[in-house]
């Protein structure tokens, strides 16, 4: 089977076969299961995938930031920049881990710290990457905060958490991601704590900032139609798998696999005020549940013979689309 995206771009990240399992008093269940995934710089790709999928696991692994939980990297390469960071020492892997890529989190509150001044804050994050004088990074500190286009930079320097809303909390944490001018950001539901009208700015700062500075950026999310606006490619997970993966525009007007179109079906209408996520029926289902063959098959309207039995592989449907069903979609489906 071709390697999906086995291309010669300029490639930033490059997981091969990435398997992470949980240890449990039951032996260890597999979270992500051969995950291959490539990013290049100046892209924007996007996972999509339900709750429980392994969308942040994936992301704390190319991190380096499961550390301390009880989730392990089984198999698998994760290439940066051509060096696999899961075999590098843990000091050369801090070093590209602190100046190269960053992470910004769903919930920015939890992220900074109640008690100090935001411009303090960013200035130690500046000098965590680069020594430089206070006075110095002060003065990046109120470019980065321009950079994210906070109102009154520096009126605002010196305010504390609380008194910023939700969307300019999310903007100085995008701010102090930015510090060490990273190459690959990964924002992991960088919205979902906000209102839609600020969740759309949010995400117009992060690809502007894609244009700005030539980053790679993985934007993780539940919902297909954050990913559909931002993203120039798309990765869709379900239960620790990429089961479909195309460019964007590709991915809509050809989808493949009976759960990325449940996930399209279940983007509300902008005049909807409903949770549609009921267009895709059961749930995910939990890690000790043991399920043979394609794990969607207990929810897939299409499921026919071999469906509860073999895995289906990643095909090609086109040099840059692949998707794991035994029963694909027609192409105008
Ligand atoms: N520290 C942990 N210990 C044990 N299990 C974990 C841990 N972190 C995640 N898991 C399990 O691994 C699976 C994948 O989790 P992950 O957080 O990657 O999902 P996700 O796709 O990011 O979901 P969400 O959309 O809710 O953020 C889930 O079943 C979750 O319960
Ligand atoms: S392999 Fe079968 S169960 Fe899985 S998505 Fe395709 S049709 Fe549905
Ligand atoms: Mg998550």
């Amino acid at each position: 089977m071709t390697r999906p995206n086995s291309d010669t771009r300029d490639l930033l990240l490059d997981m091969r076969g990435l398997t992470l399992g949980v240890a449990t008093p039951d032996g260890i269940l597999p979270v992500v299961q051969d995950l291959s995934l490539s990013l290049s710089t100046g892209e924007t790709l996007g996972i999509v995938g339900e709750s429980g999928c392994g969308k942040s696991l994936t992301s704390l692994a190319i991190m380096g930031l499961l550390e301390g939980t009880p989730v392990r990297v089984l198999a698998g390469e994760i290439f940066f920049r051509g060096r696999d960071l899961l075999r590098l020492s843990p000091r050369e892997r801090r070093a590209v881990m602190g100046n190269e890529m960053s992470m910004i989190f769903q919930e920015p509150m939890t992220s900074l710290n109640p008690v100090y001044r935001i411009g303090d804050q960013i200035v130690e994050a500046i000098r965590e990457h680069q020594p430089m004088s206070r006075r110095a990074a002060r003065d990046r500190a109120l470019e980065l905060l321009t950079m994210v286009r906070i109102p009154d930079p520096a009126g605002r320097i010196d305010s504390f958490p609380h008194q910023l809303s939700g969307g300019q909390r999310q903007r100085v944490m995008i701010a102090m991601a930015l510090a060490g001018s990273p190459r690959l950001l990964i924002a992991d539901e960088p919205t979902t704590a906000l209102d839609v009208t600020v969740q759309a700015q949010i995400l117009k700062l992060i690809v502007e900032l894609q244009k700005d500075t030539g980053m790679g950026v993985m934007l993780i999310s539940h919902d297909l139609g954050v990913i559909a606006e931002t993203c120039d490619r798309i990765a869709v997970m379900y239960r620790g798998r990429v089961v479909e993966t195309a460019g964007a525009r590709e991915l809509f007007q050809d989808m493949r696999h009976p759960y990325t179109r449940g996930l399209l079906d279940s983007i509300p209408e902008a005049d909807e005020d409903v949770d549609r996520l009921s267009a895709i029926p059961g749930r995910v289902p939990t890690l000790d549940e043991t399920i043979t063959g394609c794990a969607f098959h207990p929810r897939c309207a299409r499921a026919g013979a071999g469906c509860d039995s073999d895995q289906p592989a990643l095909a090609a449907f086109a040099p840059t689309h692949f998707a794991r069903c035994h029963y694909p979609l027609e192409p105008d489906a």
